[in-house]
């Protein structure tokens, strides 16, 4: 009986001290974080690796609707088992509802759940200014905005420099992956112009602004006297070319079309300039014997040609 009892106590003890031990190696919480910035939602613990060997970890949500109804759990599937210590949540905390977020940490045989401190409300996201980037050319300026997420809108204000008080105003929503570009024609002529964005958070109507950009811009109607004064300054330049090369021109044009020609009888006998094109004609032994060196008569036919050609030119 005593001996049972011993037995058992020991047995108790030892399971409460493995227990205990095991329970030790894993840290109460996860340190779980959320960073919200331009309504991207980010999830962030520390890393249980270094108590673990095999780890991955689960993230859940539940908003009010889900708290209220059954204090039932979401699992948040782009995050199901995974091994970083990041999650994405700016798909699932998709309503102005106060949500509790945790999550399940596996480690071998045990299991930490933890949650974040305190609820998030996608309401209380950081709202950062536009990001902008501004490039005036020719009578227009190139806008640029990065991605937005859905619920923010920009609203952009420019105007001619001296004149704030009448800015055009441009209202900006839905901004995708790549950003979009926008192109504003600066009606009023060639000077200073400026620009500043807005952003707003519809939810919430809170808003964060750009710093007023300048720019100056140049007037179209004084670059194109300039491109019509480039364009006759190269037409007159390819005239005077075209004039000095005219009459060579038509010389070599006149000096080749006479060589197509038949001969005048007259030419003929004109033993000089004898002008030989066809082979027929060269094949004539009183020309060969004629040009020749007596050397080379064996090469006689090329040769001749060649002299010919030469004597053409
Ligand atoms: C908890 O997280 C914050 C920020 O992510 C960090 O500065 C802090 O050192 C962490 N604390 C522990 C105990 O991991
Ligand atoms: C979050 O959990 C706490 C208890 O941990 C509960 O009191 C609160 O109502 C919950 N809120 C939501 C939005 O689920
Ligand atoms: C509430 O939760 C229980 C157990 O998790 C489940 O059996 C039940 O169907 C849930 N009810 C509703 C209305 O979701
Ligand atoms: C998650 O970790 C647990 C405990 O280490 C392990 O049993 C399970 O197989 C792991 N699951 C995945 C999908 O990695
Ligand atoms: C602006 O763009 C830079 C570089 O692309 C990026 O790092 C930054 O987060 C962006 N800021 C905003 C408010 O989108």
């Amino acid at each position: 009986m005593f001996q049972t009892r011993s037995l058992l106590k020991t047995v108790t003890s030892a399971f409460i001290i493995a227990t205990l031990s095991h329970a030790a190696l894993l840290p109460t919480s996860l340190n779980i974080s959320i960073q919200s910035e331009n309504m991207r939602h980010i999830l962030k613990w520390s890393s249980l690796q270094e108590v673990c060997c095999s780890v991955n970890y689960t993230v859940k949500y539940q908003g009010e609707f889900e708290y209220m109804k059954n204090d039932s759990w979401l699992d948040e599937y782009s995050c199901d088992k995974i091994v970083h210590t990041e999650c994405d949540l700016t798909l699932a905390l998709s309503s102005d509802s106060d949500y509790n977020i945790s999550v399940l940490a596996r480690c071998e045989e045990s299991t930490l759940w933890a949650q974040l401190p305190k609820t998030f409300n996608r309401r209380d996201t950081v709202l950062l200014a536009p990001n902008m980037s501004v490039n005036p050319s020719v009578g227009q300026i190139e806008v640029y905005f990065g991605e937005l997420q859905n619920h923010i809108n920009i609203n952009l204000k420019i105007w001619k420099k001296g004149d704030e008080q009448n800015p055009v105003s441009k209202e900006i929503t839905k901004i995708g992956h790549n950003g979009q570009t926008f192109y504003y024609d600066a009606w009023l002529g060639g000077g200073t112009y400026c620009l500043k964005a807005e952003a707003i958070l519809d939810i919430t109507k809170k808003t964060s602004s750009t710093d007023t950009h300048c720019v100056p811009v140049m007037e179209p109607s004084l670059v194109i006297p300039l491109t019509v004064g480039v364009a006759v300054a190269l037409t007159l330049v390819v005239a005077l070319i075209l004039g000095l090369i005219t009459p060579r021109c038509s010389l070599w044009l006149r000096k080749s079309m006479h060589n197509n020609e038949p001969l005048p009888n007259a030419l003929l006998g004109w033993p000089k300039s004898t002008p030989i094109f066809s082979s027929k004609v060269l094949l004539e032994p009183t020309h060969s014997v004629l040009l020749l060196d007596p050397s080379e008569e064996q090469d006689g036919k090329s040769e001749t040609k060649a002299t010919c050609d030469e004597e053409m030119r």
